[in-house]
């Protein structure tokens, strides 16, 4: 008999209750049992950061993470980001500047750069590039993703500025 484990936490701002096998990862959990399929899994061991989502408000890996550590926490996948509005600009950037091919990256580089702009509103390139490193695109060259970091920075900095 598997032994499974009782978890409650928040999943974009909803509160979730489930029962989960101690091994199975946040990655799966999201994808396979509240269907969030936004959250990719490529490599699943921490290299190509398709599998990138909030918890605690910082970004993490979710196919390093279990479920079971999520207990208690709060966790924001790419769904809850694009339901918000709060990246809506930045994923008009990325159409607008063929920032996406396949899209297998998009939602995770979506929330890596999102990261960094909460960080840093006025990154330079270099600053976008070292951000994204843990980000791997096979499509785009990465230039044109930058183009949208950076043409997003920018709208911000001159909303606020
Ligand atoms: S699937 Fe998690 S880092 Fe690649
Ligand atoms: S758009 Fe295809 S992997 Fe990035």
């Amino acid at each position: 008999m598997t032994v499974s484990v009782s978890i409650a936490l928040e999943v974009n701002g909803e509160r979730i209750e489930a029962h989960v096998a101690p091994r199975l990862n946040l990655a799966d959990f999201l994808r396979e049992h509240l269907k969030l399929t936004g959250t990719h899994v490529g490599c699943e061991h921490g290299v190509c950061g398709a599998c990138t989502v909030r918890v605690g408000g910082e970004i993490v890996r979710s196919c390093l993470m279990l479920a079971v550590q999520v207990d208690g926490a709060s966790v924001e996948t790419i769904e809850g980001l694009s339901d918000s509005g709060e990246i809506a600009d930045l994923q008009a950037a990325f159409r607008d500047r063929n920032a996406l091919q396949c899209g297998f990256c998009t939602p995770a580089m979506l929330i890596a750069a999102q990261d960094l702009l909460r960080q840093n509103g006025t990154p330079d390139r270099e600053e976008i590039r070292a951000h994204l490193a843990g980000n791997y695109c096979r499509c785009t060259g990465y230039q044109a993703i930058i183009d949208a970091v950076e043409s997003t920075a920018r709208a911000r900095a001159g909303r606020t500025g």
